[in-house]
């Protein structure tokens, strides 16, 4: 497997790899789901390649940056066991040399949820869209994967590859779970063991809407009420639950097709983000029911 820090030796690397080429964008501290990406990639394409790129546009003020954490050693061993051919991780000026001075502003759906000032801010996706157009210009891949557990980034992606018309297929990969049903993150390890207890009540609250739905409860009030008092319950105060249409982020007053359930919270240090699909059960389809006692 190779290693290449600058454009020019990326490119070389690539220009006889066998086609197709898959990416997969990463900013490191790699676990479980970036590893579901990577092994989906070595299924998907000839040549396999992960980036690892601290993206220092996607920070606000207030972010961790500075502490976001780093062991390329380790990252890059994990990448090669899940199958990637070759793993670019640029210095930052590679990146954006002096002088740098474009942005890439995905519209209306980098405008909400995380986008709002009093959260990540416009920035955010400015920044994550910037930089991964950069990257499909530098590693020219046929496929790009991303994670569904970063649903609203993975939607403003598919907007900017129609919008400007890279010639890059999207996938996206479900989310990654720890065994009590936390979505892996990178910040988890910033969690205390109460806080991570505490931080369950996000994966709980979905849970719970989901439960609801499959019941046939579709009214948005009453699922996100549902949720709601999971997270009291574990003591989590959102920043946000809302359900949206899934395809469009617009708000949903009723679980229709696809809607998107998502919630952010801040616990202890970390700002945890999670979210759902909910479908509504097709008409006529039998309801599974928990045997609650011995039949009559
Ligand atoms: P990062 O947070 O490192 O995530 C890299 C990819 O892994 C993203 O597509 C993300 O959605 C996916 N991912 C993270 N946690 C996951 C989980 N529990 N299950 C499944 N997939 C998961 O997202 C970024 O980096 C950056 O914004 C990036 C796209 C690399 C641009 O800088």
């Amino acid at each position: 497997m190779k290693l290449e820090r600058t454009v020019a030796d990326l490119r070389r690397e690539l220009a006889g790899a066998p086609r197709p080429v898959a990416l997969v964008p990463t900013m490191g501290a790699l676990h479980e789901g970036h590893l579901s990406l990577i092994r989906r990639a070595r299924q998907l394409g000839a040549t396999v390649v992960v980036s690892i790129f601290v993206n220092p546009a996607q920070f606000g003020p207030g972010e961790d940056l500075a502490a976001y954490p780093r062991d390329e050693g380790r990252d890059v061993r994990l990448a090669r066991e899940a199958g990637a051919d070759l793993v670019f991780a640029p210095p930052a000026e590679e990146v954006y040399p002096p002088g740098f001075n474009s942005r890439i502003e995905v519209g209306d759906l980098a405008a909400e949820l995380e986008a709002d000032p009093a959260r990540r801010g416009p920035e955010h996706f400015r920044g994550v869209a910037t930089v991964v157009a950069k990257l499909f210009n530098m590693v020219g891949p046929d496929v790009a994967l991303f994670g569904q557990k970063d649903a609203q980034q993975a939607l403003v992606i598919r907007q900017l590859v129609r919008d400007l018309d890279f010639p890059v297929r999207i996938e996206i990969g479900p989310t990654v779970r720890d065994h009590d049903g936390l979505a892996l993150s990178s910040r988890n390890r910033y969690l205390s063991s109460s806080e991570r207890r505490r931080a369950l009540g996000l994966s709980r609250a979905l849970r719970a809407a989901e439960a609801l739905v499959e019941d046939r409860e579709l009214e948005a009030d009453r699922v996100l009420a549902a949720a709601h008092a999971e997270l009291e319950e574990a003591g989590v105060v959102p920043e946000y639950l809302e359900l949206r249409g899934a395809g469009d982020l617009s708000p949903a007053e009723r679980v229709g097709g696809e809607t998107l359930l998502c919630v952010a919270a801040r616990v202890g240090p970390a700002r945890l983000i999670d979210n759902v699909i909910l479908r509504a059960p097709a008409e006529g389809t039998l309801r599974p029911r928990p045997l609650t006692g011995a039949a009559t």
